[in-house]
């Protein structure tokens, strides 16, 4: 049975003081099982933990793999439940289903406002010892510290930082048709009727929800900028969904869909229709870049990256970050380890480079990212660059707030009978009826 109480001060302290036993035990362990063993000793086999996860693409599963090798070298085995289903949305019910059932991984990747309720009702272990001997607080970008910290407690290991407000380009499409690279509406406006006229797909699209609420983000930072951004999906300021920026990116919205092929299909379709030279241009977060990388497009020569017009200095990010899970403290060692392991350096170059994504490190070197990751990452970690949570991968809101204003935001694309101005009046009705204060990181 699943206790829906908060832990009590008691607990988080008893946990607390079982986490630095069990830390200051894995490291004897450690260190016993470094020292050479005796003759006629077998190697301790290694440790074995289920990992729950949505990472099924032919990038994702290479990033995936990488983990579970580089995990290896420790004595740790990465027993892989994938479930299919872009951003997650099949995923999040499987593991729902198992924690209500008493059947948790061990290892789940649980990202943004998922993370904070699991950790709200004690199912997710708390990291605060690693945190403290990796120094995650001096390595980590600030923003992503926020993240993994619920009521003052580190409940997550963060792997990397995606960017949403990307356009990925065919290059060998625009330079065979002598286009100039979508740096701005019109340039894309311009390309979008010569690639039609060329027989080609201007954009890659799907109509999945989530899909469609990623693009949407990204325009409403273009049309509204990110203070506006903000007040939208931060603040949740209902009076700001009468303004003109939002019923411009809604229209702006539509008329991306009409550059493409209606229809619901995986996210990777998309990706393969610009990798196989029939679609000009996609407006997808990075691990996009990622898997066009995986097909063998080469970045700088067949595809290239930009920030989604107008968004330019602005990061819409989400981050991917995986759960260590309560309720068999018998592995708890081997989780920290794997923690520990996921947030050295050379785990987040190697990982990240497949993913698309960019470490969650400051202490790496830019020079070493490729061009779009190095944007990404150079944004990200400027002062005073706006850092914006994206609300359909979970960094904004909650699970029936993204739902609401995801559904609303798919059936203005899909349904031409929907007004502009109805629709916005829709989504500041749910903001309204839907609004919780969000929970911070610090207690
Ligand atoms: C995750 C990515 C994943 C993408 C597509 C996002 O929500 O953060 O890691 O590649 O969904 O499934």
């Amino acid at each position: 049975m699943v206790s829906t109480a908060p832990p009590s001060a008691f607990h988080r302290r008893r946990r607390g003081l079982l986490a630095a036993a069990c830390m200051a035990a894995s490291a004897l362990l450690a260190a016993a099982s470094a020292a050479t063993p005796a003759a006629g000793t077998e190697p301790a086999p290694p440790q074995a933990l289920d990992v729950l996860h949505w990472w099924t693409s032919v990038s994702e599963r290479r990033a995936a793999d990488h983990l579970d090798a580089r995990l290896a070298e420790v004595g740790i085995q990465w027993r892989d439940t994938a479930i299919a289903g872009g951003a997650g949305m099949a995923a999040a019910k499987v593991m729902k289903g198992r924690l209500l059932s008493g059947r948790p991984p061990a290892v789940s990747q649980l990202i943004g406002a998922v993370l904070r309720d699991w950790a709200d009702l004690g199912l997710v272990l708390e990291l605060d010892g690693v945190a403290r001997q990796g120094e995650w607080a001096r390595t980590l970008f600030p923003a992503v510290q926020a993240h993994v910290t619920h009521r003052g407690h580190v409940v997550a290991a963060p792997l990397g930082v995606h960017r949403i407000n990307v356009l990925l380009y065919n290059r060998r499409l625009f330079d065979r048709l002598k286009l100039a690279p979508p740096q701005d509406w019109a340039a894309a406006e311009r390309a979008a009727q010569a690639l039609r006229q060329a027989g080609y797909l201007p954009v890659a699209w799907s109509d999945e929800p989530w899909q469609v609420a990623t693009v949407f983000e990204a325009l409403l930072l273009a049309e509204g900028g990110p203070a506006l951004y903000q007040r939208l999906i931060v603040e949740r300021d209902p009076d700001a969904y009468g303004r003109l920026a939002v019923g411009r990116a809604l229209e702006r919205l539509r008329w991306w869909r009409s550059l493409g092929s209606s229809g619901e299909r995986p996210w990777t379709e998309a990706a393969r229709e610009v990798a196989a030279d029939r679609a000009g241009m996609l407006i997808m977060g990075d691990w996009a870049k990622g898997e066009l990388m995986a097909l063998g497009s080469q970045l700088g020569e067949s595809f290239d990256c930009l920030p989604v017009p107008g968004t330019a200095g602005s990061h819409l990010y989400s981050i991917d970050t995986l759960a260590m899970l309560t309720g068999d403290y018998s592995r708890q060692s081997v989780q920290e380890r794997m923690a520990a392991q996921l947030f050295s350096a050379p785990v987040q170059q190697g990982y990240n480079r497949i993913k698309g994504s960019v470490p969650v490190r400051r202490d790496i070197d830019p020079q070493a990212l490729d061009s779009c990751a190095r944007d990404s990452w150079l944004t990200f970690s400027r002062a005073d660059a706006p850092r914006l949570p994206s609300l359909a991968h979970r960094m904004a809101a909650d699970e029936a707030l993204k739902d609401a204003l995801m559904a609303t935001v798919h059936r203005y694309a899909v349904d031409q009978r929907q007004g502009t101005e109805a629709t916005q009046r829709r989504l500041a009705t749910l903001v309204r009826a839907l609004h919780k204060p969000p929970v911070t990181g610090t207690p």
